[in-house]
């Protein structure tokens, strides 16, 4: 059960984002309006840094055409290459979310510093989380992300991968 301690909430501001690198794959943790998300750095169209180059944007939404609209801020990414966006929420893209998504990692906020949640049984492992090398207190909550889990293939993709 892989998960690394990857930064200090304080780290990553609302709209940010920081890459890291655990188990030799790049992965952008975002910072939506103070909820934390994890995705692969890696466009499924054509393998474009997503994560890394990617441009945030806001995104409005009614649940019927004459509904409200609301408008959350920081909630997708345009890819540099070909412009394809992605719910950073879920990986979904927008134009086709059944089958066009990007690997999405479980994130937890645990509250204390990188010595106070770094499991010395493993559970909890040390991530890019770089420190001074001088006296620092880190006195915000801690972003984790947990690669053990992958999710269900679905649609055509599921097909596809049952037939092989
Ligand atoms: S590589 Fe991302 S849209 Fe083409």
């Amino acid at each position: 059960m892989p998960k690394y301690v990857v930064a200090g909430t304080s780290e990553i501001e609302p709209g940010e984002r920081k890459i890291v690198e655990l188990e030799g794959r790049k992965i952008g943790v975002f910072n939506v309006d103070g909820e934390y998300f994890a995705l692969l750095d890696q466009c499924p169209h054509a393998g474009a840094a997503l994560c890394s180059f990617g441009t945030v944007f806001g995104v409005s939404d009614a649940d019927k055409p004459d509904g409200d609209i609301s408008y959350e801020r920081n909630r997708a990414i345009r890819c540099p290459w070909h412009a394809w966006e992605y719910d950073i929420r879920t990986g979904e893209s927008f134009f086709d979310p059944r089958n066009a998504r990007v690997r999405k990692y479980d994130v937890e906020v645990v509250p204390g510093s990188p010595a106070d949640v770094v499991d010395p049984d493993g559970g909890r492992q040390k991530g890019p989380f770089v420190m001074e090398g001088y006296a620092v207190s880190v006195e915000d909550d801690m972003v984790v992300v947990d690669t053990s889990r992958r999710r269900p293939a679905r649609g055509s993709r599921a097909q596809a991968q049952s037939r092989a």
